[in-house]
């Protein structure tokens, strides 16, 4: 059996071209200024550590925040950007039990540096992904459909038909909030900012299972209010903006709604009316998905079980990859700029 194995983890090393290479930086400032494609070192395997090749992996916010430096955590230099992707184990230490050479295996936490070909990780830090779970849906689970699951399940309950509001509707966080909602029977209403093919827009995130789609500037207008009467007042508002946009949608919460933050796209910060927290009683909270993690770190079941309910409806069809733009890792430079133009809707993807 172990001479199995070990033939296996030729085969796959043999498939692994190339020396490691990854998109490396040494000091904070602008993306394109500090990341360069470089030739990575790759440590002794060790007991428990486990070889992957990296197959593809995202470009999100936090990544580009933690290359600027105003992320809350920064990484120690040199750094390997990327916090999630997918990977091959190619070979496995000698203690490792959880893992096979061939497995998919995604970061089970942050900061482990998955913008590279190749690397050698800590079992404990891989989750195995079952083996029919798209590539591109696997590359983007660990971060935007977990944190989409814990914000629809851990502050309010919600029950069928019951209603949500988000704002950043069309991001990769917004993508998941709809289907993971509209799969429990949650409806949704999505503001996303104007934009030249709007129209488009509201037809993808409609055919995800969105019940309405309107714009920021349309839910400053009175009329929206008749709109949204068609289904019930929000109890929850999912805010990644902040700024207006998250105080508009604070007039549209229910009687003792709660609006969670986990994003400040605009940079501006939240304004609360006096009137929301004296009339309305609105709750104000946080979510950072790290710092779930690290609450639940000794749960191991919490974490697993949430992936293995999230696969569960990207094997029925209800959960798909945000709207993806797949790019060499050699184009990493086209990837980061487009990762940081406004309305372009794709999740940049770095194939290894
Ligand atoms: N707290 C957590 O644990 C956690 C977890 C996951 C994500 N997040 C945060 O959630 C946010 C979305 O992440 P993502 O990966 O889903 O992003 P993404 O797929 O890259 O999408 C970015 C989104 O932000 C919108 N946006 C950009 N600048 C904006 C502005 N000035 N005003 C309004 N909207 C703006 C974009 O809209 P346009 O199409 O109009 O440009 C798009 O909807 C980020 O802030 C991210 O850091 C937090």
């Amino acid at each position: 059996m172990r001479f199995l194995v070990s033939a296996s983890c030729r085969a796959m090393s043999a498939a692994v071209q190339g020396r490691p290479r990854g998109l490396v930086y040494e000091k904070h400032g602008e993306p394109d200024r500090v990341v360069q494609l470089k030739d990575v070192s790759l440590p002794e395997l060790g007991a428990s550590g486990v070889h992957v090749r990296m197959l593809a992996a995202p470009i999100n916010p936090s990544d580009i925040n933690m290359i600027q430096g105003s992320y809350a955590v920064v990484p120690d230099f040199p750094a390997v950007g990327g916090n999630e992707g997918v990977g091959q184990v190619v070979q496995i230490g000698s203690n490792v039990t959880s893992l096979k050479p061939g497995d998919l295996v995604i970061p089970a936490d942050a900061g482990l540096g998955t913008w590279r070909t190749e690397a050698v990780f800590e079992e404990e830090k891989l989750l195995k992904m079952p083996p029919d779970i798209p590539l591109l849906s696997a590359a983007t689970l660990g971060v935007n459909p977990c944190t989409a699951f814990r914000m629809l399940s851990d502050f309010v309950t919600l029950k069928p038909g019951d209603a949500v509001i988000q704002n950043a509707a069309n991001s990769g966080a917004g993508q998941a909030v709809i289907q993971i909602a509209a799969a429990k029977g949650i409806k949704t209403i999505n503001v996303v900012r104007d934009r030249p093919n709007l129209q488009e827009l509201v037809d993808r995130l409609k055919s995800l299972g969105a019940d309405h789609v309107i714009t920021e500037e349309a839910l400053r207008k009175p009329e929206t209010k008749d709109l949204l009467q068609k289904i019930p007042k929000p109890l929850l508002a999912l805010d990644a903006v902040g700024g207006k946009s998250a105080t508009e949608m604070l007039r549209h919460l229910q009687y003792k709604g709660t609006m969670v933050t986990y994003g400040g796209m605009s940079k501006q910060p939240v304004t609360i009316p006096m009137s929301a927290l004296i009339f309305k009683d609105i709750r104000l909270r946080g979510f950072w998905m790290t710092q779930w993690k690290r609450d639940n770190a000794q749960n191991k079941e919490k974490l697993s079980g949430m992936i293995a309910e999230l696969c569960t409806l990207i094997q029925k069809g209800q959960l798909t990859a945000p709207a993806c733009h797949e790019v060499p890792l050699a184009d990493y430079q086209l990837a980061l700029k487009a990762s940081m133009t406004p309305y372009v809707t794709a999740k940049q993807i770095l194939r290894m």
